[in-house]
């Protein structure tokens, strides 16, 4: 499958400043004894403390993508210096904020692409996992003006009340409130809670990455039989990395790390077509994105 390094406007990178203290600081991180390591973030910045509190969650990751709704310092210098760490010299909240922007940006041209061609003015989206699902509630609040007239739905499927709880303030945020059905399952049993041939765009973002290569393959063959013909399938994979140690240590649940051949395969073996995909790298290297069409 066509693999290639995301290059969107406002992606984040590591400038040599940062690769240069964190050639220090990773291999410090990697090694520190787990709960020394848990001790010292729970008392560096509040939003360490609440990715702790909350690790493989979809509050951990509100948590990540809010770096840029307050100023750095906004908690006082020493607040600051820490969440500037936390946010700025950790790959992986800069490289979970880089892929919920790939995400974005291919919803978005899908949306436009609907806008152009589809003549029943309906879209229906299905998110697996989606928690606070920020990425199709910040699009859609985008488009809204466009999507006047036009009938939008969206599922999100999600095993956790208190990630439901956390999209539905979300999109009460947005006002659209109406347009979201929330359903409190899991993913594995996608194929009884949506029809056949029903979706036009799946998201599956912060998931599969907690699932084994045959759970993987079963919950993608079903998500394929949801989406309609030329329907989108966009699915997240972190990659194997350098910070893999220090996230086990801060006790986050284990999971699947896949290269992109890797992420292509599974999909190749649950029935998608390796000419109708490709598969986006954040610039840091820690997530991949599959972007791939029915
Ligand atoms: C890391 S969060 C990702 C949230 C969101 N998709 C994002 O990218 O910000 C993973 C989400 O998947 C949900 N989840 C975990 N296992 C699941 C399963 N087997 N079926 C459905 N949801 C699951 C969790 O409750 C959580 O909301």
């Amino acid at each position: 499958m066509k693999t290639y390094i995301a290059n969107i406007k406002g992606l984040e990178k590591n400038n040599y400043f940062v690769d240069f203290v964190r050639f220090f600081t990773i291999p410090i991180l990697n090694n520190l004894p787990e709960s020394f390591l848990q001790k010292f973030m729970k008392s560096s910045s509040n939003d360490a403390v609440i990715v702790m509190e909350n690790v493989g969650s979809a509050k951990a990751l509100e948590v990540m993508y809010g770096r840029y709704r307050r100023k750095i310092f906004s908690r006082g210098i020493i607040q600051g210096l820490a969440d500037l760490f936390w946010h700025h010299f950790v790959a992986q909240t800069k490289g979970v904020r880089n892929r919920l922007k790939i995400v974005k940006d291919n919803l978005e041209k899908e949306i436009i692409n609907i806008l152009q061609n589809k003549k029943d003015k309906e879209i229906k989206i299905l998110t697996i996992g989606g928690g606070s699902a920020r990425g199709i509630v910040e699009v859609l609040d985008k488009y809204s003006e466009q999507l006047k007239g036009w009938n939008i739905s969206v599922i999100n499927i999600d095993k956790s009340t208190k990630a439901i709880e956390l999209g539905k303030e979300l999109a009460k945020e947005f006002n659209m409130y109406e347009k979201f059905e929330w359903i409190n399952d899991l993913a594995q049993n996608v194929k009884f809670l949506v029809k056949e041939n029903s979706v036009d765009i799946v998201e599956m973002v912060g998931l599969l990455d907690y699932f084994r290569d045959d759970r993987s393959k079963e919950v993608f063959t079903q998500i394929r039989s949801t989406l309609k013909e030329n329907g989108l399938f966009m699915v997240g994979n972190i990659v194997p990395n350098k910070e893999q140690p220090f996230i086990i240590k801060m006790g986050w649940p284990k999971m699947y790390y896949r290269f992109a051949p890797d992420l292509s395969r599974l999909l190749i073996e649950s029935g998608f077509s390796k000419e109708k995909g490709e598969i986006i790298i954040e610039p840091l290297q820690n997530h991949i994105v599959a972007i791939i069409k029915k």
